[in-house]
């Protein structure tokens, strides 16, 4: 099967991939442009930490104890895995103490890494306790803008929006049967309000 030069559909084909990479290319090089030259950051910062003695060992703690190897928290750790910047605004110091130590009885779901052997983050139940208790300190002082995306409470002002799709969906018994989220953002624990508007 000897093909003699290109034939016109390859030269098509070939031309829109070329076509797509220098788009790509192009527009990576833009977007670094700008991000150098502007003095805002391009999305604005929803997380921050303040950091305690104990949660500065924590840190140093949780890098040398291979967590970055699956998660990302303060700049440092892998995309691939679960980002924990913010976690602190979501689970409480206990909840993350008891899920370092147990965590096949304190995830609300099945875990796929964390738990006991062959899961490929076994070996996390096995760190003494009280380096468990100084990652789960720096891991609760991660925290989030509230109304972000990693925020467990939403913003505190109320929306219609919500308010109307509230009346309009939830059934009856829903106020007696639960709590609505949103009154406990308005009383709103300050912390997590900390940073809020930050640059
Ligand atoms: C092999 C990958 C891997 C390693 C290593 C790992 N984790 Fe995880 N981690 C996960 C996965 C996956 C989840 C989601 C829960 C699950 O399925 O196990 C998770 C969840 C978590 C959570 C969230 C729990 C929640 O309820 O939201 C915390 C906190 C956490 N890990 C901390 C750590 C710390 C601290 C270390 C290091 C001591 C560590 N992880 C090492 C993969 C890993």
């Amino acid at each position: 099967m000897a093909a003699s030069g290109v034939k016109f559909g390859e030269k098509i084909l070939f031309g829109v991939f070329a076509l797509i990479g220098v788009f790509a290319i192009v527009s990576f090089v833009m977007l670094e442009v700008l991000r150098s030259r502007s003095d805002k950051p391009l999305y604005p910062t929803t997380t921050h930490y303040d950091f305690s003695a104990a949660g500065l060992h924590g840190s140093a703690l949780f890098r040398d104890k291979g967590c970055t190897a699956c998660h990302r928290a303060v700049q440092s750790g892998t995309n691939m895995g679960l980002d924990l910047d913010g976690i602190g605004s979501k689970r409480s110091l206990q909840y993350l103490q008891d899920f370092l130590i147990n965590p096949e009885a304190t995830y609300p779901a099945k875990t796929i890494d964390h738990g006991f052997s062959p899961k490929a983050a076994a070996y996390v139940t096995k760190i003494p306790v009280a380096d468990l208790q100084a990652i789960a300190t720096f891991l609760s002082e991660l925290r989030a803008t509230q109304g972000s995306a990693d925020a467990r409470l939403p913003v505190p002002e109320r929306s219609g929006f919500v308010d109307e799709m509230v009346k309009v969906w939830a059934p009856d018994n829903w106020k007696s049967e639960h709590q609505d989220v949103r009154e406990e953002a308005k009383t709103g624990n300050k912390e997590e309000q900390r940073g809020a508007g930050a640059k």
